[in-house]
């Protein structure tokens, strides 16, 4: 998390307080300290998310857990159930990493919900436009979200910028012929993998292009340590230490029972994480070569994974690839200045923004090693974007000409095409972790 919290305390949007009280409706923000009001939100937004009423542990679990974010709540003095918002969104402020290695402060967006009874009446758009506009004024060059409903967020300048992929792996077939590691593996208790997941984490996700800083509830919950969370008791740890006997590597992951054939259950892993090529492989090869698995699953894998190449008959990997991380560009010039970039270059970029935050021409100046530097500029863009294909392209996994040819840009094809070797990361781009 940002070190400055002063994000949390930013006062409700204006124009979106305005928009909302003209349909009769009372926008703002949530003291979370007072569980009278935090309590009912935190109902809402579970019944947004179609799950049933939570009991007071749970509660008490969300309250603690997610008590540091931002949280904006749209009420209508008409219902039934007055202390529960029709409409919830929260946000909080964490870093991001960008090619190079550097992480910028990026406003998270989580629980967008609108009560079914209150749909499309533009509760969301002036939730989501109220975001943005408080980003801005706090100061935070980019904003991002994962989403379950992926065709609401490119209206508000959100694209995708990191892909991920779903594994079935079928383990009889896919023989392992990658390294065998001489470091070992342990299990260990879900208390130790929430304090060894979180570390690693923090290590792994700053030399990794699209992945955000966690926040600390997240690895309770991974872990099944949750108060009130169900199915906990399943989840299985394992560690993976070098030589010295330093963790490098974790997997979290639960057996499903196949009572038919004993010899046939199915593995499924809730998060792998490693730093290094020794502990990818020796907890790989551990879940593929798990005695009694027929069947290993894995969710939010990166679009370019190792373990392709360590198996022997790839198509025992059945791969479902769908868009995961989403960005919108709120301050053009500081978010093109974070990134490193693989040759050096001068573009004139210009970018359209409905929302108007990331609107204008800028001179795009790569030299110093890849350093940018971008400044508000005139005359003839060498390529035109909206503000969702500059988020598409900034962490380097989606190819400018790939959009130039979707009729997203626009502009002289050699000119995208040298903007394109100047964009490319080092490493793919990928988010491990839902929001
Ligand atoms: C998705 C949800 C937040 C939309 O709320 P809403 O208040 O009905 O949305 P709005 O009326 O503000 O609509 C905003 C825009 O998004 C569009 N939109 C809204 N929901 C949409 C959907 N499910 N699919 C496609 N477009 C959608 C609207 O048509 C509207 O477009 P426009 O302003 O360009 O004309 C709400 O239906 C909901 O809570 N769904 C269940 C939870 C969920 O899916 N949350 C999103 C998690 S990523």
């Amino acid at each position: 998390m940002a070190e400055n919290s002063t994000w949390k305390t930013l006062p409700a949007d204006r124009g979106s307080l305005e928009t909302l009280s003209a349909s009769g409706l009372d926008y703002r923000v949530i003291d979370t300290a007072d569980a009278a009001a935090f309590d009912p939100y935190l109902q809402a937004e579970m019944r947004g998310f179609l799950s049933g009423e939570q009991s007071d542990e749970q509660l008490a679990g969300m309250r603690e857990g997610l008590a540091f974010r931002r949280f904006i709540g749209v009420y209508d003095a008409g219902s039934l159930e007055r202390a529960q918002p029709v409409g919830t969104v929260n946000s909080w402020v964490t870093d991001v990493t960008l090619p190079g290695g550097r992480g910028i402060p990026m406003w998270a967006i989580s629980g967008v919900t609108v009560a079914p009874t209150h749909r499309r009446k533009g509760i969301a758009r002036a939730m989501l436009e109220g975001e943005l506009r408080t980003a801005a004024a706090g100061g935070i060059a980019i904003a991002g979200l994962t989403v379950s409903e992926a065709t609401i967020y490119g209206r508000f300048g959100f694209a995708p910028s990191t892909f991920a992929t779903d594994w079935s792996i079928d383990t009889r077939r896919a023989l392992w012929i990658g390294p065998r590691p001489d470091g070992r593996l342990d299990f260990m208790s879900r208390e130790a993998a929430r304090d060894e997941l979180a570390a690693l984490h923090d290590r792994v996700r700053q030399a990794r292009p699209g992945e955000i800083q966690a926040w600390p509830g997240l690895w309770r919950r991974m872990t099944g340590l949750a108060p009130g969370q169900e199915g906990g008791k399943k989840l299985r740890a394992v560690r993976y230490a070098d030589a010295d006997g330093v963790t490098r590597g974790a997997v979290v992951y639960s057996i499903g029972e196949e009572r038919d054939d004993f010899s046939k259950h199915e593995l499924t892993i809730s998060i792998l994480l490693s730093e290094t090529p020794d502990a990818y492989a020796a907890l790989w090869r551990f879940v593929l070569e798990h005695d009694l698995v027929s069947v290993v699953k894995a969710s939010l894998l990166s679009v370019d994974e190792p373990l392709r190449w360590m198996i022997a008959d790839q198509r025992a990997a059945t791969l479902r690839t769908s868009e995961h991380g989403w960005l919108r560009i709120i301050d053009v010039p500081a978010v093109l200045a974070a990134r490193t970039y693989a040759t050096d270059g001068d573009f004139v970029l210009r970018v359209t923004d409905p929302l108007g935050l990331a609107e204008g021409t800028w001179r795009l100046t790569i030299d110093d090693a890849g350093t940018g530097r971008a400044t508000a500029a005139g005359g003839e863009p060498d390529a035109t974007f909206s503000a969702g294909a500059l988020a598409a392209i900034v962490l380097g996994g989606v190819r400018a000409e790939t959009l130039r040819t979707a009729g997203l840009v626009t502009g002289d094809p050699h000119s995208v095409a040298t903007l394109d070797r100047s964009f490319a990361a080092a490493q793919t781009p990928h988010l491990g972790l839902w929001y």
